[in-house]
């Protein structure tokens, strides 16, 4: 089947209240400034996935769970220097924003991804969108998906896209920037409430020990990087994070929408576990291989 894309809004609002069908397609994301509705935002990326296998999916109000049981941690005298690494449209760290202002909790936020930024650029009859690092991720001829990375369901698309090259040349002229951050992340970075910056978390972090908490969700997943690429992220938040700092580590489950994290506590070159959520993140075994856990 093939994996159609559509560049008017006004249809893909309207085929996209149905489930079934808004599996189908997806939107143009040339257009994405046009979307003004947070529930079509997150349906358009939803499904760009990267060639690292990890996928944009973020969604509003995701860590409710989470965020309930994280709050009352937080002392009211004090200003936290906060990281979000890997945020996608940046939906939850809006959510936290929300939680630390009802609670009247200072906070100086920053987000941050690899790939928050995507390219696309035109040649000949075809539109192509790639990543930060210059990856094809898909291209788009007159509304036909070409994409290797797409499920067998749609492998009319998925075989078209196994004959587009790995690379773009790194000299494309005119390639256009599109900027796959939520309507309502871009009003708090333009009320500079958010300070959002690109970084790749498995490169050192240029700044040791500079934040109170570093929260990292649904990234760090042992189905999708080796575990010398895991332990490397995991030392790369551990540094960043000041003693006596917060690390908030985990994984929502896609089916029931529970998170599994676990909060520590650095202290002394060593991490306490000091909360649990749902019994905790999946890589505590993986963690201590890293860095002296103190349970
Ligand atoms: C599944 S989304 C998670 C978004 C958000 N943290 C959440 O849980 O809703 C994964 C995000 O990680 C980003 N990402 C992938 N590889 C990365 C890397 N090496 N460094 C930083 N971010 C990365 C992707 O661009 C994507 O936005």
């Amino acid at each position: 089947m093939i994996k159609f894309i559509i560049s008017s809004l006004s249809i893909y609002e309207k085929i996209i209240k149905n489930k079934y069908l808004a599996r189908q397609v997806s939107f143009d994301l040339d257009n994405i400034n046009e979307i003004k509705s947070e529930d079509t935002f997150f349906e358009a990326i939803r499904q760009v996935r990267l060639p690292n296998g990890t996928f944009k999916t973020t969604i509003n109000n995701r860590f409710h769970d989470l965020d309930k049981e994280f709050l009352p941690l937080l002392n009211v005298e004090k200003t936290y220097s906060i990281h979000d690494i890997g945020t996608s449209d940046g939906i939850t760290a809006v959510n936290l924003i929300d939680g630390l202002d009802i609670k009247d909790i200072s906070y100086d936020f920053s987000i941050s991804d690899k790939f928050s930024d995507i390219y696309l650029y035109k040649k000949g009859l075809l539109k192509y969108f790639i990543d930060a690092e210059d990856n094809i991720l898909f291209a788009d001829l007159g509304g036909i998906m070409f994409n290797q990375y797409l499920s067998n369901r749609f492998f009319l698309s998925k075989f078209l896209g196994k004959f587009l090259p790995q690379k773009a040349h790194n000299n494309i002229e005119n390639k256009k920037t599109v900027l796959l951050i939520n309507p309502r992340t871009k009003d708090c970075i333009n009320k500079n409430k958010l300070n959002f910056f690109n970084y790749d978390l498995f490169n050192p972090s240029s700044n040791p020990g500079t934040f109170d908490i570093v929260r990292c969700m649904n990234l760090l997943n042992p189905r999708l990087f080796s575990e010398d690429l895991l332990r490397k992220g995991i030392k790369n938040i551990f540094e960043s994070v000041k003693n006596d700092g917060l690390m908030v580590i985990g994984r929502t489950n896609p089916r029931t929408g529970e998170n599994y994290a676990t909060v520590y506590q650095k202290s002394d070159e060593k991490l306490k576990p000091i909360l649990k959520v749902n019994g905790g993140n999946e890589i505590d075994a993986l963690m201590s291989q890293v860095v002296n856990i103190n349970e």
